[in-house]
């Protein structure tokens, strides 16, 4: 996507493929900065601390991690339990966003079988690629299939502005270009149907006041960044005529983890009618789970994410404390919406309704694990 005129993506690798570039996304809206990663301790790090971050980004970098591993082998064969032990190392550095696992097993399970280890280096890398551009893909079907569902709402609206409601970031910053649930509203803007977006602050790291509205800005998309909890009262009194996630993780039978506050977005929406679609790739699914509750893992992050603000002032970025010094806070990452809550999915095979018939009718060729 364009960011003042230059065409960017959230990761890119060195000329030379030895170091995997990515925006830090700490620090954004305010400050552009972009980071090295050179080994799977750098790729670690980005990944826990989220200078990335974002289901399909999660893992394109885990998958770049690796191929860092291959790259970086302390032996010259590139010896199998080595590279099953990195993985293990990258796959542990979130839990909730399955496409972690995904794009890490997928590259592990192409070089496994290889004995020379230049030619292991060579497919891992283009195990790599291949994610990042699959990913690309897959978000621009998403985006012309979500389209349609934008496009009813502005005629049955007679052009009127079709507002929509957006949670955390599932932007071309999590996604590598178009986003999951910006696909829709970017085509729509392409399309030129007259579309504003809601945009939920998203505490406590706050990846839609910063993020979203940065992102959406930057294209020209017109959007009001929102407190979390006033999408109830938007939706209640006709100011929302849809609502676009992203997701995380979502089972089989259409149960979503996404980032926190997105269940109550659901009640809300489904309280007043307003239609909910989760727009995800196929990445995003975990086909090994039914129920979403007991088995999607919820992230636990450091309370301080919560305890301190994190803004722009007087040309720095600083940290201020909010609660009382000794109030303890708990930061659970994600939640997860029941299928019943959810209208349906945006994907790149379509859309269809959040049951396990229609989800499994969608994607005949699953990789089942
Ligand atoms: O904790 P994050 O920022 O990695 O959370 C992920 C998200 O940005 C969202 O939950 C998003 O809606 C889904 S990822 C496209």
């Amino acid at each position: 996507m364009k960011v003042d005129g230059k065409n960017i993506r959230p990761i890119w690798l060195e000329k030379d493929s030895k170091v995997v570039k990515v925006i830090d996304q700490r620090l954004l809206p305010h400050k552009f900065v972009v980071v090295d990663l050179k080994n799977v301790d750098d790729i670690i790090t980005a990944l826990k601390e989220m200078y990335v971050r974002g289901a399909p980004l999660i893992g394109a970098t885990a998958a770049y991690g690796v191929y860092l591993a291959t790259v970086n082998s302390p032996d010259k064969t590139i010896n199998n339990n080595y590279l099953i032990k990195e993985s293990n190392r990258i796959k542990s550095s979130r839990p909730t966003a399955i496409n972690l696992a995904w794009a890490v097993d997928k590259v592990l399970s192409k070089i496994l079988k290889i004995d020379n280890s230049l030619t292991k280096i060579e497919v891992a890398k283009k195990q790599a690629d291949k994610i990042v551009e699959d990913e690309v893909c897959r978000c621009r079907k998403i985006g012309k299939n979500g389209l349609t569902l934008i496009k009813n709402i502005s005629e049955k609206k007679k052009n009127k502005t079709v507002n929509i409601l957006t949670h955390c970031n599932a932007g071309w910053l999590a996604c590598i270009e178009y986003g999951t649930a910006t696909a829709p509203i970017y085509a729509a803007f392409e399309n030129s149907i007259d579309i504003h977006v809601w945009v939920d602050e998203t505490r406590p790291l706050n990846q839609g006041a910063r993020l979203t509205a940065w992102e959406l800005g930057k294209h020209g998309v017109k959007h009001t960044v929102i407190t979390d909890n006033a999408g109830g009262h938007l939706m209640q009194d006709g100011m929302v005529d849809i609502v676009i996630v992203g997701s995380d993780r979502t089972t089989r039978t259409g149960d979503v983890a996404n980032k926190i506050g997105t269940y109550l977005k659901a009640l809300a929406a489904m309280d007043n009618n307003i239609p909910f679609y989760v727009a995800l790739p196929s990445s995003t699914f975990d086909w090994s789970l039914k129920d979403g509750l007991k088995e999607i893992p919820i992230e636990m992050r450091d309370p301080d994410e919560i305890r301190y603000v994190q803004g722009f002032d007087e040309g720095a970025i600083r940290s201020v404390l909010i609660p009382p010094e000794n109030s303890p806070a708990a930061n659970f990452a994600f939640d997860v919406t029941p299928a019943r809550l959810v209208t349906g999915f945006i994907t790149e095979n379509g859309i269809c309704r959040a049951t396990e018939q229609d989800i499994m009718r969608l994607f005949p060729d699953r990789e089942t694990p």
